[in-house]
């Protein structure tokens, strides 16, 4: 979070670890964890001034207060995986009440695995491997892929990763279509690397909906939301995108209740600040959609 202390939009830093219950057990069908991981990569986004958005939460709504997290501390608080918006999503209305729009890209790096969340639309199928060759990756090193939901704009490209192991809402599989089972519909979060990183259901946009959550980054703990949160300001719109507004108000609340930072699908990432108002201040950069480069 240096990137957005320098960039002065940093707030008091309460620390706050709420309760949470025991990782589940490891499924038994992931790999194990590779106990050498690389160390975390620097930031250097630019540093850009950044708005500081109203906050969307009341202090009687504060999600740091009611809602119940369902992820286990990080045993180690040892930075491990960095997080890369390779491209912030963005969705534009136009006077004739279509939109252009098209879901952030995220990638994983550092630790262990290295993760994809989202895909972008198939449009953005000719950019994937410059975006993932400026972070000295390619297609074929990515291992895992999470498409937080089936919506076209974030599961266009699964063909460019036929070599990973793929989470499309509640759909995992690899290899040539073996699925695997696992209690996501359950509610159950899924490890990917236990103590740092699980695949979490929060459905509400759409009833299969996943988030990636990322523990003990130089950042602290990342969300990579998907369209549970369609960007930093969404209070009024992201209900009439929901398929369930009830389910999905309660899977937000849980993800800013145990997120320090939440990448959303179509905007920039922000940081979850819990304090005076329990309000919310954007961070992060990349210019919106345009290809910019954010880093957590
Ligand atoms: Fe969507």
């Amino acid at each position: 979070m240096r990137e957005l202390e320098e960039r002065g939009v940093s707030s008091p830093q309460i620390p706050f670890y709420p309760p949470k219950p025991p990782f589940i057990t490891p499924d038994p069908l992931l790999p194990p964890p590779n106990p050498l991981s690389s160390p975390q990569i620097p930031f250097n986004s630019p540093q850009t001034p950044f708005p500081r958005p109203k906050s969307p939460f009341t202090p009687q709504q504060c999600p740091a207060v009611t809602a119940r997290p369902r992820w286990a501390p990080c045993p180690s608080r040892a930075p491990l995986y960095s997080v890369h918006v390779l491209r912030v999503g963005y969705n534009r209305p136009n006077p004739d009440g279509s939109c252009l729009a098209d879901g952030s890209v995220t990638l994983l790096l550092g630790g262990p695995l290295t993760v994809l969340v989202d895909t972008g639309g198939p449009w953005l199928r000719p950019l994937l491997p410059g975006l993932l060759a400026a972070h000295g990756t390619a297609p074929r090193d990515v291992t895992h892929v999470v498409v937080t939901h089936g919506h076209s704009d974030h599961a266009g490209n699964l063909n460019a990763f036929p070599e990973a192991t793929l989470l499309v809402g509640f759909d995992l599989s690899r290899g040539r279509g073996l699925y695997l089972p696992h209690g996501l519909a359950r509610g159950a979060p899924l490890q990917l690397t236990p103590g740092t990183c699980a695949w979490s259901p929060t459905p509400g946009h759409t009833r299969a909906h996943v988030s990636l959550v990322v523990e003990g980054t130089s950042a602290g703990t990342v969300a990579v939301a998907g369209d549970a949160f369609e960007h930093g300001e969404d209070e009024g719109e992201w209900e009439a995108l929901s398929e369930e507004p009830d389910v999905q108000r309660k899977s937000r609340e849980e993800l800013a209740a145990v997120a320090d930072v939440i990448v959303p699908g179509h905007g920039e990432p922000f940081r979850v600040v819990r304090g005076v108002g329990a309000e919310r201040a954007a961070g992060g950069g990349g210019g919106g959609g345009g290809g910019g480069q954010v880093e957590v």
